[in-house]
């Protein structure tokens, strides 16, 4: 379907036509004067000069050739030469009819692109913690937004399973229990199924390992020694490797089907080490790659840089490989596996300057095509209160757990509240449930209303308010919407026999323009990869609806068919809300 400002400036247009002007200046634009107009178009202004003419007069010739239009009504000329517009009820109406029927809504969906996105990010052994949370929460969202749009989209989890943070749990698990089986060089049996360990004690086990070698020179020089093993796959290693993968990933699958994030591949740092050394062979050969202070770079450098870009390392002098060099071979791997014409990667933004260098890196040596697209979304910190980022109250890193944990108890507070303040019962096991609904609503949007590369602050009270900007306040309003339509039901009514008809009042043509600008404002989302927009979007039809709603007597209405047109209404913008916040990752409950 068209988008409902192109119709009305291609209406514009003939109208400049007929008058005898270039049909280019009926360009139309939503009203910067609300209580003035709904729609607004500058072209006389910009055909003054070329006419020689008063812009006064321009825009009074074209009104006129609007007096019988099928679209616009009230078309007035004013000064110094605009032109005021309202929309015709019935052209308001046919339009949503349309959205009504249509698939999406009537949004085009011209995207024919194979995309890859790396989100999430997570390391294995380390619980999960808010900065992985910023990650899988856009990246969701945006992997669902480009899926919206027509691409074929591959989401990958990039798992941080290999390097120093593996040996040193291998360590630290050699000290506790030197005797464990896989640490006997001679051994050649099978291995348990049961890892030694469980996730709790994993997560313990990382972090004193990671302090320990930050104090003993030895320790540290231990879990290089295994870090190696383990890359040069000794066995026994190996096998703790892969027990520590599988306990880690079983906790991370949890923790992500709690947060509504999935992922269609959950490769990882280690699926391309085999990979590395081919292609440094190549960096080699293309006479990409140089020693320096005994380290293997590339440069990466441009003429235009105005900040210094420095070399990109691919090999420590040691010899072993490092973040780049890993984040390389991805690359290289998905190309020849995947084709993709677009990779986006989401990390925080202070990987910026990191992403440049791989990405230049990239190109120059010839890992990716020409034409491939590759896009870093670097996004800011989440920070608390204090304006620094999130912490514990005492002062810790705060897991994601803990973070959700305490958003749903608050949440089930707020629910309780507001059954207590409207009078009736709730069934304490089902408000439970509605609050995990609730709160990870409260989370996602509190996060994506934002524009992503900007830090914001975590409100727990604002975020899980029922009023305001906030994921609960748009849940509230289709929950309000849904039980209109179930009442309408109760009494017999059926939805699917109901069509929108003319707005009768103000509140209602303003619900109906909000749900009119549904196309352009998917177009701007899926072009610009902006979530953002789409909350601001459903905001302003949250409100729009719950205005009309407030002056509006919907299920006592005598008049039938206005009522059903009412409820025809309602499930569009129920639809639409419903699309919308899906694209965000999070969904609505049956009650709050
Ligand atoms: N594992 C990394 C971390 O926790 C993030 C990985 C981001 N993705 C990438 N392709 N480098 O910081």
């Amino acid at each position: 379907m068209q988008k409902i400002l192109d119709l009305i400036s291609e209406e514009m247009k003939q109208a400049f036509e007929a008058a005898g002007y270039d049909p280019e200046l009926g360009k139309a634009t939503l009203s910067n004067r609300p209580d003035l107009c709904e729609y607004q178009c500058n072209g006389a202004m910009a055909g003054a000069k070329k006419y020689h003419k008063a812009p006064l007069m321009i825009a009074q010739d074209v009104a006129e050739k609007l007096q019988e239009s099928s679209v616009l009504s009230e078309v007035s000329a004013v000064a110094p030469g605009f032109l005021n517009m309202r929309v015709k009820e019935s052209f308001v109406r046919d339009y949503l009819r349309d959205m009504s029927g249509a698939e999406k809504f009537g949004f085009q969906t011209p995207g024919s692109k194979k995309i890859i996105i790396d989100y999430g990010g997570p390391n294995v052994a380390k619980p999960l913690h808010v900065g992985h949370l910023r990650s899988g929460i856009i990246g969701e969202s945006i992997k669902r937004i480009c899926r919206y749009a027509g691409h074929e989209v591959i989401g990958d989890i990039h798992l941080g399973d290999w390097g120093l943070q593996m040996g040193l749990i291998i360590t630290e698990l050699q000290k506790r229990q030197p005797d464990l089986i896989y640490f006997d060089d001679s051994y050649e049996g099978e291995y348990p199924k049961e890892a030694p360990f469980t996730i709790s004690e994993l997560e313990e086990i990382y972090p004193t390992a990671s302090a320990k070698s930050k104090e003993d020179e030895a320790y540290k020089a231990d879990a290089m020694e295994a870090t190696y093993k383990l890359q040069s796959g000794v066995r026994g290693y190996r096998a703790l490797w892969d027990h520590i993968i599988a306990v880690s990933v079983a906790d991370l699958k949890k923790n992500y089907v709690n947060l509504n994030v999935e992922f269609d591949l959950w490769k990882g740092e280690s699926d391309v080490h085999d990979m590395i050394p081919g292609m440094v062979e190549e960096m080699k050969k293309g006479g990409y790659a140089y020693e320096s202070d005994g380290a293997l770079v590339v440069d990466v450098k441009e003429e235009t840089d105005t900040k210094e870009v420095p070399p990109c390392m691919i090999l420590k002098s040691d010899g072993a490989s490092l973040y780049n060099t890993t984040d390389l071979a991805t690359i290289m791997d998905r190309m020849e596996n995947f084709h993709p014409d677009r990779l986006i990667y989401l990390t925080d933004k202070r990987q910026d300057l990191y992403f440049e260098q791989v990405f230049r890196c990239a190109r120059k040596t010839k890992l990716v095509n020409e034409e491939t697209e590759l896009i870093h979304i670097g996004f800011g910190t989440m920070n608390g209160k204090d304006g620094k980022p999130f912490k514990t109250r005492e002062g810790g890193v705060m897991r994601l757990e803990n973070l959700i944990r305490e958003i749903n108890e608050e949440m089930i507070r707020k629910i309780q509240e507001n059954a207590e303040t409207k009078g009736y019962e709730i069934d304490m096991e089902q408000a439970g449930e509605t609050a995990k609904i609730v709160g990870l609503a409260a989370i996602k949007y509190g996060d994506l209303s934002n524009q992503a590369s900007k830090d914001y602050i975590f409100d727990m009270d604002r975020f899980t308010s029922f009023e305001g900007d906030t994921g609960p306040y748009i849940l509230y309003t289709i929950v309000r919407i849904k039980s209109i339509l179930a009442k309408y039901e109760e009494q017999g009514g059926k939805l699917t026999d109901t069509v929108i008809q003319e707005a009768t009042n103000v509140s209602e043509k303003s619900l109906m323009l909000e749900l009119a600008k549904y196309n352009a404002m998917m177009e701007t989302v899926c072009e610009e990869v902006a979530p953002h927009k789409i909350c601001a979007y459903i905001y302003d039809l949250a409100n729009a609806f719950n205005h009309f709603y407030h002056e509006t007597k919907i299920l006592t209405e005598e008049d039938q068919e206005k009522k059903a047109g009412w409820i025809a209404l309602l499930t569009l913008t129920r639809d639409v809300l419903e699309t919308c916040i899906d694209l965000l990752g999070f969904s609505a409950p049956e009650r709050m």
